[in-house]
């Protein structure tokens, strides 16, 4: 376990193993380069603050068992989500060193004050994130014991305390849900999701309902049922509930794409496009992120989560194309293609949490290839039924450093997916696949407020990126949970 800290102390003073500084553009050093006699070095070394020109200079003179001086590029730019991102990339070589220390939320100095000093946490515990359960050699560095954000005596250091431990709490809950999207299908089939979310339910104190096969049929989630008939591992539906504000208070409901595996079903996908098919339930990973962040953070509103957890395999007892299937809350879907699986199982989950009368539902699903298309892989895709909603998200995201763009709803769209059999079917056309996508899970959502967030892109990253190693991204945890502690601080009732 990693302890994060705030501290007042002088970089010069500072014993960490690592001290991380920042240089700007032009060479103007950033704090504590100055304090550490190491402007020269820096520009003897031909380096002038270029993003990535880091110089590593072994301990000389200064307590810190060696600085890094980390280019941050031009000083204009630099922002709290430059800053987080700069960190992120120093995560690696942390490592190496156990503890590590940082002045760069000095940098951007009080106007931005308690969000660089959260930044700078998140950026160094993202950063310094790697999925070791499957290897069995030498560790390229331990996890980091000790991560210190420096600041300023004149800033408020309560805040500046929180901001630290909030981080914490969200890098945990992010990590936490890169670790299940990251385990293999193998070895984390709906049952084991389930388990782990009880296990978390449990330690965090929140309530927990697994919904095993038999009570989902009962309870008529013919979504969840027919996406998982193929597989010898049966679905479940795992509900949370956090309750920080008082019982007259309407929820705010999330759901999350828990798909273990995606083969495609019979509608099978060729060996590339399942290579990384255990992602697919990154969506529910993050809703169960969020959740174990929340109960920790302990914000004055309530949440609930229904997630529902199927593995899309084809076999003899698989649903066939042309299958109609019974939603929970009776509305039927025509299944023509078995592999547009995630809205058939989010069909049913949003149907129940608007039984539950909720605020707003927000959903996110690794959902469709087409928003990929769309908006590349760092970018989620945001459709629903309120642009309120949309823009709350949006703005969290920002601050997040997870992006989001939004995808109209356009009414058009909807006819795609009239079915000739049901009351509608599970694919459009080949084009506009993530608003079709969309427009069928709004037909569950009622009168309620609802924002899909399409992570089919952002939930990994194929090759690592500045927030942390090839793998899944944890997305959009940071993001969901931003959202719902800017809900807790207007107070809204509904
Ligand atoms: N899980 C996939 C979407 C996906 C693709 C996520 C690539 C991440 C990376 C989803 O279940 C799927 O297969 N969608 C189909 C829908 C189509 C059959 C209408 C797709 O996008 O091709
Ligand atoms: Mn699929
Ligand atoms: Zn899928």
């Amino acid at each position: 376990m990693t302890t994060f800290a705030f501290s007042t102390q002088s970089p010069a003073d500072v014993d960490a193993g690592l001290l991380i500084l920042p240089v700007f553009e032009g060479g103007e050093p950033g704090p504590g380069v100055r304090e550490l006699g190491l402007t020269d070095v820096y520009a003897a070394a031909k380096l002038i603050g270029k993003k990535g020109q880091n110089l590593l200079v072994p301990r000389e003179g200064f307590p810190a068992g060696a600085a890094l001086l980390v280019g941050v590029g031009p000083k204009a730019d630099f922002d709290v989500t430059a800053l987080r991102r700069a960190l992120g990339r120093t995560g690696g070589t942390a490592r190496r060193f156990g503890t590590v220390a940082t002045t760069f939320p000095l940098a951007l100095g009080a106007r931005r004050g308690t969000e660089a000093v959260q930044a700078a946490a998140e950026g160094l515990g993202l950063g310094s994130y790697r999925f070791r359960r499957y290897k069995t050699g030498e560790d390229d560095g331990a996890p980091l014991d000790r991560i210190t954000i420096l600041g300023s005596a004149r800033w408020d250091a309560k805040a500046a305390r929180e901001a630290v431990a909030r981080a914490e709490i969200l890098v945990d809950a992010a990590c936490w849900a890169r670790d299940l999207v990251n385990t293999p299908a193998g070895d984390l089939p709906p049952a084991e999701i389930a388990k782990a979310a009880q296990a978390m339910a449990k330690q965090a104190g929140l309530t927990c309902k697994i919904w095993n096969e038999s009570q989902l049929a009962q309870g008529g989630f013919g979504g969840i049922l027919g996406v998982g008939k193929g597989s010898v591992n049966p679905p479940r539906m795992i509900e949370l509930s956090y309750q920080g504000a008082g019982a007259r208070t309407t929820p705010i409901a999330l759901t999350g794409k828990g798909i273990s595996f995606d083969s495609g079903g019979l509608s099978l996908k060729d060996a590339g496009g399942m290579e990384t098919m255990k992602i697919d339930m990154g969506g529910a990973a993050s809703i169960l992120g969020t959740m174990k962040a929340i109960a920790a953070l302990k914000p004055r509103i309530n949440v609930i989560a229904a997630i529902p957890c199927s593995e899309n395999m084809p076999s003899g007892s698989a649903q066939k194309p042309g299958d109609v299937i019974t939603h929970r809350g009776g509305t039927t879907s025509e299944v023509l293609n078995t592999d547009a699986e995630g809205r058939l199982v989010l069909a049913d989950a949003l149907a129940y949490l608007v039984e539950k009368e909720p605020a707003c539902i927000v959903d996110t699903a690794t959902l469709t290839g087409a928003c990929m298309v769309a908006l590349g892989t760092d970018v989620g895709g945001a459709m629903g039924t309120s642009d309120e909603l949309a823009t709350e998200l949006i703005r969290a995201g920002a601050a997040a450093g997870e992006p989001l763009w939004q995808l109209p709803l356009f009414a058009d769209y909807r006819a795609l997916i009239d079915s000739k059999v049901a009351d509608i079917k599970n694919i459009g056309k080949r084009y506009g696949g993530a608003i079709t996508a969309a427009w069928f899970l709004a037909e569950f959502v009622g009168d309620v407020p609802w924002v899909h967030l399409d992570i089919a892109g952002p939930a990994y990253t194929e090759h690592g990126n500045d927030l942390g190693p090839a793998g899944a991204t944890g997305m959009p945890v940071r993001t969901l949970v931003g959202f719902l502690l800017a809900r807790a601080s207007t107070g809204r009732k509904r």
